[in-house]
């Protein structure tokens, strides 16, 4: 059994259990070799053999316990028939919504339309590379996707005060993206993932309705990534109540951001955990990671822990410390 299950199920496991989120990115050399040479990123995701390497990169440099597949919770909008771009030093543009072409997209379609990102899964469940580790694949929430796809661009300074004013809007694509984000992950678990990830990356942003934006989409993929009979981990980054989160909607882990204190919450929740640590701390130096690193490995001692950041490690980090990080982890006794 791979590391990350046996932690699954509460066992003890005779290595730490180590990925990060954004493993395959701008902070390696290698990949921004490739990216230099395919400028469109949604191209680059549907490259199933460029992907294979990418996916493949950060697991022969650290050896990493699970590698995460190269593509992005874009995918889902883009695989609906919305326009995708990623303009440099801005992040991701969107097109217009036309919400009735939307309605008429059958299952056929969008999964003909990802289909290098199965292929992709496919291959990668092949390679001896990934032997005793974990193939995780993984899907937006509807709420971030939501933001994104209704939005346009990222929410960096917040999200305007009509966004969620065209109700109709709003409960037609929250219908269609709990649809075809199951297909996704349907399509992925097939395909050979072994483990599922749902990234909420804005629910720190919902102030109201709970029950509707966060707790009822979640509750309704993880019920349906478990009946699959594969674990999914769950990071509604920036919520205030993860205790709550955990007993709602019951993922199999739970990923938790920086802004959490680890201590608070391990005697209230029941899950494993995974996550915790500021990925600003890897711009920092050695002597603070392997403090901050090592505190985290003290306070999930005896919980099962799968160690990974508080969100995506961010391009500028070396690799030299990602190399410390892994090396402070591995030996922690
Ligand atoms: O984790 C991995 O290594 C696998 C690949 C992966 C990517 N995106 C590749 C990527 C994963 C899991 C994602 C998830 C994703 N994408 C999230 C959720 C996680 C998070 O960070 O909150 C979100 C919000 C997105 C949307 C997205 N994609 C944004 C906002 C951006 C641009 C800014 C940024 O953070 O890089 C992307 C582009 C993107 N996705 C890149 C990569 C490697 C960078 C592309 C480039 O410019 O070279």
């Amino acid at each position: 059994m791979t590391p990350i299950k046996e932690c699954l199920i509460n066992k003890r496991t005779d290595i730490n259990p180590i990925w990060l989120m954004r493993q395959a990115g701008r902070y390696l050399p290698e990949f921004r070799d490739i990216r230099k040479e395919n400028t469109n990123f949604i191209k680059l995701c549907l490259n199933e053999k460029l992907s294979e390497i990418i996916t493949l990169q950060p697991i022969d440099r650290f050896n990493f316990d699970a590698a995460i597949i190269f593509s992005d919770i874009l995918m889902v909008p883009y695989g609906l028939g919305q326009n995708v771009e990623f303009k440099k030093n801005f992040g991701p543009t969107l097109g217009n919504i036309n919400i009735n072409d939307f309605l008429d997209l059958d299952e056929k379609t969008f999964t003909e339309n990802l289909s290098p990102v199965y292929k992709l899964l496919e291959n990668l469940s092949k390679s001896d590379k990934l032997k005793n580790k974990d193939l995780i694949g993984f899907v937006g929430a509807p709420w971030t996707l939501l933001v994104y796809m209704v939005n346009k661009i990222s929410p960096k300074t917040g999200l305007p005060e009509d966004f969620l004013t065209d109700k109709t809007l709003i409960n037609h694509l929250l219908e269609l993206l709990d649809r075809f984000i199951k297909i996704h992950i349907k399509n992925q678990v097939n395909a050979g993932a072994t483990i599922i990830q749902i990234f909420d990356s804005w629910a720190g942003l919902i102030n109201k309705d709970y029950e509707k934006f966060l707790y009822k989409p979640l509750e309704s993929l993880v019920k349906f990534t478990k009946s699959l009979g594969v674990p999914v981990i769950c990071f509604p980054r920036g919520i205030l109540n993860y205790n709550e989160f955990c007993k709602v909607v019951k993922p199999s882990m739970i990923s938790i951001d920086y802004n959490v204190d680890p201590k608070k919450l391990i005697d209230k929740i029941d899950l494993p955990i995974q996550g915790g640590l500021d990925p600003s701390i890897l711009l920092t130096n050695k002597e603070n990671l392997n403090q901050k690193v090592t505190m985290y490995m003290e306070i999930f001692r005896d919980h099962p822990y799968v160690f990974n950041l508080g969100h995506g490690i961010m391009p500028d980090t070396k690799v030299e410390m990602v190399e410390e990080l892994v090396k402070i982890v591995r030996d922690f006794k």
